[in-house]
């Protein structure tokens, strides 16, 4: 059996972990070969293939983003997308794909599934915002990154006696917000699931500077303030999945908050080193027992079906069921959290 393999959307650490996991058991246990598509579904779409066997994956676990590149191409916004991919991966000899990716890349892969494309999905996201599955892998990763930033951040802050807004990652769910402003001891956590009052921000900064500490205010990239407003967005561009590229609320939260109460405040915008480098241990491990159910599946002709962490256990459930809807942070977990503003 020829199998293709693909990451898409945007990068994350563990990506090369699967795709290790995946060509390794694929070639060891059954005898696969395999196709390397470049840049997510920009690959099967343009015919665009590199190399894939256990040699090209020596060396790559530890290794952040992904040696087959990515890209948020979305086929079903081209004419004859659909029909482009079927034809070019007739013309490889491609039985059979595995799908690494996030909703955006999935939701591709379920679509492609329903129309008779033999597809297996690995979920992957630092947003950790998938339904289907407990953990996506890349989102300890980052969760850690920003816990090392906050931790390093209060030392500055104290010493200048300064606010400082850290905004990280989430576009839709404030998890890693979530587990690194608690990790790391905030005065706040701002996330898109609960739109915040600038005031009682405010009031948790005065609290804070009544001790010997400084603030720290973790913000999402899609947290809102709650009179509404376009406090996040950098521009109105859109990808081809129609998401707005988003920055922009820290240096926007900072100056509001030294504007009312009167202390210095900054932003540091962690963006894009959450997701470079090399994975967490728990990340490389998640990755590649992912890596091993696809290639399993692959082999049982189980198509449609998308890898998922439930508990301790990998199980495989539908595509369609593991992309249908976001996994938010809930009003109880968030409450838990507030218990600690201030
Ligand atoms: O989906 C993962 C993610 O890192 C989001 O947290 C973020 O909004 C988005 O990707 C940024 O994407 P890009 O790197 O394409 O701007």
């Amino acid at each position: 059996m020829r199998v293709g393999v693909l990451t898409g959307g945007g990068d994350c650490p563990g990506l090369n972990a699967v795709i290790r996991a995946v060509v390794r058991k694929g070639v060891k246990d059954h005898g696969f070969e395999f196709v390397g598509y470049r840049d997510g579904w920009r690959g099967p779409l343009e015919g665009l293939t590199m190399p894939l066997g256990v040699e090209q994956c020596r060396g790559i676990l530890p290794r952040g983003g992904t040696i087959l590149g990515s890209s948020r191409t979305n086929p079903f916004s081209l004419d004859n997308g659909v029909e482009r991919i079927k034809d070019n991966l007739a013309a490889a000899g491609v039985d059979a794909l595995v799908a690494i990716g996030g909703e955006d890349t999935l939701g591709v892969a379920t679509k492609l599934a329903d129309l008779g494309v033999s597809v297996v999905g690995v979920p992957k996201t630092i947003d950790n915002d998938l339904s289907g599955t407990d953990f996506t892998f890349g989102f300890d990763t980052a969760v850690n990154i920003a816990t090392e930033a906050i931790d390093r951040l209060h030392t500055t802050a104290e010493s200048h006696h300064r606010v400082l807004v850290v905004e990280v990652m989430g576009r839709h769910a404030g998890w890693i917000a979530l587990h690194a402003g608690i990790a790391g001891g905030a005065s706040a956590v701002l996330i898109p699931e609960q739109p915040f009052d600038i005031e009682k921000v405010c009031a948790f900064v005065e609290t804070r500077f009544e001790s010997t500490y400084a603030p720290i205010i973790v913000v999402s990239e899609g947290a809102v303030p709650i009179e509404g407003g376009d406090m996040t967005l950098v521009s109105g561009e859109k990808d081809a999945f129609g998401h707005v590229r988003l920055g922009g609320i820290g240096d926007r939260l900072a100056s509001e908050i030294e504007h009312r109460t009167g202390k210095e405040a900054r932003a540091v915008v962690l963006g894009h080193v959450q997701r470079g480098g090399t994975p967490t241990a728990f990340d490389r491990w998640l990755a590649t027992r992912f890596g091993l159910q696809a290639a399993a599946a692959v082999a049982e002709g189980d198509f449609g079906t998308m890898m998922a962490l439930r508990g301790t256990r990998i199980e495989r459930v539908p595509l369609a069921e593991g992309t249908a809807e976001l996994k938010l942070v809930s009003p109880e977990e968030y409450a838990d959290a507030q218990v600690f503003f201030g």
